[in-house]
């Protein structure tokens, strides 16, 4: 939710911040801007609602000079999405320009006391509050505008990442966070970068310093970075290298980042086991966990955090490890647990499941639950992301970045890395046979190629696309793990095409959903081989018998199911277990194909963004 970036050094600030945004928009894209600091040190303020390209048209001719800047682009929480809400916002003499990423909460109350000391709002936003306060303090107090945030900061309440910078200070720039993101990229000619997440800044430096909570970080050109936290002590830096690497973040030939993402899955899916699994000598190992797992085999229970996609992964990792490891899961949004004052105590071992690892009510759940004393575990995509730093331990899904708002490769990395801790976990406690074990490992392995093989079948989805693009509601199918695939496969299709649908465990239709059913319903259902594939079969004449469409998803070679449906789309054979990984697949083409061919903004769906930093 918003991104930011600034930059301070020799080079030109503007072309650095603005592809920064672009890389950035992602977290938001209601409106875009950026501040300047001209050669006579005067702040030069360009604000655009919409995407950052309306920005980048509006300032073409404009004085774009400066060496010291910030910008931002907003996803809206407080106040419309238009040019005047959005940020950077200014101090009422123009001398104080400032960027915000999350919610200040007791903005309502900042506000009206500064109004009575004759500030003048321009903005409906929360962030206004926080460049008068700075300001106010600094007059008041008589402190320079750094130390005047930090004090400002003493009086808010809520999530933030802030970059400051001031006319008065054109060699300084200061930036603050909690709750809410913030890395420093430390470049090769003495300058700085700042970002709500590295993208902006690989391409310059590799160097980066992640903020903790409550840190204030002040960048001098002449003395460098300083840390300090929030009672001014200061802190020492701790530098890192970033992994990732800059082809990861460009389309490379694609038309979308959402259509690149669903066909580097061969690779994510294996980059995400290499290392952790060898199916020939017979072994699984998650080393960032492994210290763990036997407090998680004697646990009361393990409970999943998670919300959306990632929330689905960790339906998926219930059943594996209920089934194979023979441990207690819940699986809970991680937005209700956290205000629902749910039982939790030293015996509970918690694990949040987050591709961004910013997600605020996963952070949320987390806090709760480690101060009721339970072990915290993470599975998150992002290095160095907040949710990874907070947890006791964690597993990386190694997917690389995912830049498409819908979630794709995260959601096939997270099954995979729970897959792994299912096995792990079963063979250290002993519920699973030397024989299927190996299989699994096997057929684990295996995946890469037969993903390979689904995402054949494009052209074949994209007809089908065709057929029902214009259909206004959908019906997503499945059973037993197959049936967090129909919730993941309808939530694809809601997000990007924006056509209805809903996600049913597959008995579940003769208790109420039957009675949507018509010629016009297309219904996608998970029909693969296994335990459950006769009672699915039961379930797609039910449908048949009331002219719903049939689009199932078989394993190759499938005969019943090809007789009763409307269309096939065919998935190799694989163990019941592994399913998920294979037909979430066809899901994420037909959503793919539907929204182009409905002109919707595939990678950047009307109002979502990709790492929900507010709850
Ligand atoms: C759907 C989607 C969202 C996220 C959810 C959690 O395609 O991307 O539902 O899965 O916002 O985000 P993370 O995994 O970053 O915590």
């Amino acid at each position: 939710m918003c991104g930011i970036v600034a930059y301070i050094g020799k080079k030109q600030a503007y072309p650095i911040i603005l592809k920064g945004l672009k890389r950035l928009e992602y977290r938001g894209y209601d409106s875009a801007g950026i501040a300047l600091l001209d050669a006579e040190n005067s702040i030069n303020l360009y604000k655009r609602q919409g995407k950052v390209s309306n920005l980048e048209e509006f300032a073409a001719d404009k004085d774009l000079f400066g060496h010291l800047g910030i910008g931002h682009t907003r996803w809206a929480t407080h106040g419309a999405p238009n040019d005047v809400n959005a940020h950077p916002h200014m101090s009422m003499d123009g001398s104080i320009a400032l960027i915000h990423n999350g919610i200040i909460e007791n903005y309502d109350s900042l506000k009206k006391e500064l109004i009575k000391q004759g500030y003048i709002f321009q903005s409906e936003t929360d962030t206004e509050v926080l460049v008068h306060l700075t300001d106010h303090i600094s007059k008041k107090e008589n402190v320079w505008f750094g130390e005047a945030l930090r004090l400002a900061l003493s009086h808010v309440v809520g999530a933030y990442a802030i970059v400051a910078m001031s006319k008065d200070y054109p060699k300084r720039i200061v930036a603050a966070r909690k709750s809410s993101p913030l890395v420093i990229g430390v470049g090769t000619e003495g300058d700085f970068f700042l970002a709500s997440d590295a993208t902006p800044i690989v391409e310059y430096t590799k160097k980066v310093v992640y903020l903790d909570d409550e840190e204030i970080a002040i960048i001098d050109l002449d003395e460098g970075l300083k840390l300090y936290n929030i009672a001014d002590q200061e802190k020492t830096p701790f530098f890192q290298e970033l992994e990732m690497e800059l082809e990861a973040l460009e389309k490379g030939g694609y038309e979308h980042f959402m259509i690149k993402e669903i066909h580097e899955q061969p690779r994510s899916i294996h980059d995400c086991f290499r290392g952790r699994l060898n199916a020939e000598e017979g072994w699984v190992s998650l080393g960032g966990v492994r210290d763990y797992e036997q407090k998680m085999i004697q646990a009361n229970r393990l409970i999943i955090v998670a919300c959306g996609t990632s929330w689905h992964a960790g339906l998926v990792g219930e059943y594996l490890i209920e089934d194979l490891a023979r441990i207690n899961v819940e699986v809970e949004y991680a937005s209700e647990f956290r205000y629902r004052n749910p039982i939790i105590n030293e015996n509970d071992v918690v694990i949040a499941i987050s591709q961004s690892g910013e997600t605020a009510d996963t952070m949320a759940a987390l806090e709760l639950a480690k101060s009721k004393g339970a072990t915290i575990l993470g599975i998150c995509n992002v290095v160095g992301s907040s949710i990874s730093r907070i947890t006791d331990a964690g597993s990386y899904t190694h997917a690389g970045p995912e830049i498409g708002v819908a979630s794709t490769k995260a959601f096939t990395a997270q099954v995979t890395v729970l897959t792994l801790m299912a096995l792990s976990l079963a063979k250290k406690k002993g519920t699973i046979s030397e024989t299927k074990f190996r299989t699994l490992l096997a057929e684990l392995e295996a995946i890469p190629e037969k993903v390979k093989t689904v995402l054949e079948t494009s052209d074949h989805i994209e007809k089908i696309a065709a057929e029902y693009k214009d259909a206004s509601n959908a019906l997503y199918l499945g059973r037993g793990s197959s049936f967090p695939v129909a919730l993941e496969g309808a939530l694809k299709l809601k997000e990007i095409s924006y056509i209805h649908a809903e996600g049913y465990p597959a008995a579940e239709m003769k208790h109420g959903p039957i009675a949507l059913i018509d010629e016009e319903m297309p219904v996608f259902v998970i029909a693969t081989q296994g335990t459950s594939y006769e009672k699915v079969v039961s379930n797609i004449q039910e449908v048949k018998a009331r002219k719903g469409k049939i689009i199932a998803v078989v394993t190759e070679g499938d005969v019943s199911v090809k007789e009763m449906a409307d269309h096939v789309i065919e998935i190799p054979e694989c163990d019941e277990q592994l399913v998920p990984l294979l037909a979430t697949i066809p899901f994420q083409l037909l959503s793919y194909h539907i929204a182009v061919m409905r002109g919707c903004n595939v990678d950047q769906p009307r109002n979502l963004a990709k790492s929900v930093t507010v709850e």
